[in-house]
């Protein structure tokens, strides 16, 4: 696993009090504290790249082993293009690499990893890994409700018949579809636009329809009380920590818990430790607070069943399951992911709102060297993008 967050970000006290908002809304009504904002020079491929650089370094893979690489991203560059074109042209992926790109809002990327998981299963692979990476950078406007649960940053997976953090369990899904106007973006536009109480209850719907659908292939509750207890930890896809809150109470209410919120901080606290650093990732939250719950999480998680619930407004939604492998824990606080987060610098909130401006015209940028180390978007020419590393 490789993670990339952006160098900048938001304190949602300062946003709360620059929209005259008592600061307790977004940091304990939303569950967030600071949000990534990314600067010019950073967009969706260079955050897919970073992540996936990462996750190959951390894993010692070459890039020759890689035989698949695929980018879940609901806010993509191009109409055409896809994200893992450049992605596959800066990590330096083979030319007998199957390259592209998925879309379901925050579901592509789990889109993404249960196809991959079936092309290491069916023998397909042939020995190669497949890469997956979910990258984007959420956006609503300034002034909307959506504006406190923005974020940005990218997480990417390796996936080998040889699994060292997790293996997910074949077979064991639960899938809940449904054509729904919760979320969306318009070709035209660059934020995205939301029926925000809405999606809410379209995440809770779409979280009872594939938690059901999984218990009718996993009908064993292992002896446990309430059905939920079979698992170690619960990650729910989190566009804000409260939404995890809801969630958790939704499924254990299905349970027929009748203290639903006890269980809270025991299956769920620990995978919101890096979200609410973050902000919403779409495609990459659910994977994100995988990674918070591994890296830190107190207790030994070894042999463990997690259940992951995925949603993707629009909508798709799968309630999953994976055993943690011995050593996972210790692989995934090794990437240093808190300290990552320390080392972010706090934008004033005239700074940021300069920089949300900023991106509006990013696209059409003429390039221009951009200083620095690591992969960066120079701007374009020709209606070319143009990337350095
Ligand atoms: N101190 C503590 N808590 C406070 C407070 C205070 N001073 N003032 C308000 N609160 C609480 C409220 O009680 C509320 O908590 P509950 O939900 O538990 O009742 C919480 O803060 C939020 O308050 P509101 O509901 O009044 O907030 P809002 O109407 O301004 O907007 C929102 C909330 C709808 C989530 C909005 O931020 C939004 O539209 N966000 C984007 C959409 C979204 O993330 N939807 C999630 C489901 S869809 C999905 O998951 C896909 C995806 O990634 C987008």
């Amino acid at each position: 696993m490789g993670i990339a967050v952006p160098a900048t970000y938001v304190e949602l006290a300062d946003l709360a009090l620059a929209r005259g908002v008592a600061p307790g809304k977004y940091v304990d009504g939303l569950g967030v504290t600071r949000m990534c904002v990314p600067l010019e020079q950073e967009d969706t491929v260079t955050l897919a790249a970073r992540a996936a650089r990462a996750a190959l370094e951390s894993a010692g893979c070459a890039p020759s082993e890689v035989g698949m690489l695929v980018v879940g991203t609901e806010t993509a560059v191009d109409h055409s293009k896809p994200v893992s074109s450049y992605v596959q042209g800066l990590l330096g992926l083979s030319t007998g690499c199957r390259v592209f790109e998925t879309k379901h809002a925050c579901y592509g990327g789990t889109a993404a990893l249960q196809m991959a998981l079936d092309w290491v299963r069916s023998g397909s692979a042939r020995g190669k890994k497949a890469l997956i990476v979910c990258s984007d950078i959420a956006r609503y406007g300034v002034g909307t409700p959506g504006e406190p649960t923005q974020g940005a940053g990218a997480v990417a997976m390796l996936v080998s018949d040889q699994p060292r953090l997790i293996t997910f369990e074949a077979g064991k899904t639960g899938v809940y579809s449904k054509d729904v106007m919760d979320f969306w973006r318009p070709l035209y536009s660059k934020d995205a636009l939301v029926d925000g109480h809405y999606s809410v209850q379209c995440y809770l719907d779409a979280l009872e329809g594939a938690y059901r659908a999984y218990q009718a292939v996993e009908a064993d509750a292992g002896g446990a009380r309430f059905y939920s207890d079979r698992f170690a930890a619960l990650v729910y896809h989190v566009p804000y920590g409260k939404m995890s809150r809801k969630a958790h109470r939704h499924l254990r209410t299905l349970d027929g818990d009748p203290a639903p919120d006890d269980s809270f901080d025991r299956l769920v606290g620990s995978s919101l430790v890096l979200p609410s650093q973050v902000g919403n990732i779409y495609t990459g939250s659910m994977y994100l607070a995988l990674a918070s719950l591994l890296g830190t999480a107190q207790e030994d998680l070894t042999g463990r069943c997690v259940g992951l619930f995925s949603y993707g407004s629009g909508s798709c939604a799968e309630f999953f399951s994976g055993v943690v492998q011995p050593g996972a824990q210790a692989r995934v606080k090794a990437l240093g992911l808190e300290a990552l987060l320390e080392r972010r610098r706090a934008l004033s909130i005239p700074e940021y709102e300069d920089v949300m401006r900023a991106r509006e015209r990013l696209d059409e940028r003429p390039a221009a060297d951009a200083p620095g180390t690591g992969f960066r978007y120079q701007g374009t020419r020709d209606h070319k993008r143009i990337y350095v590393s």
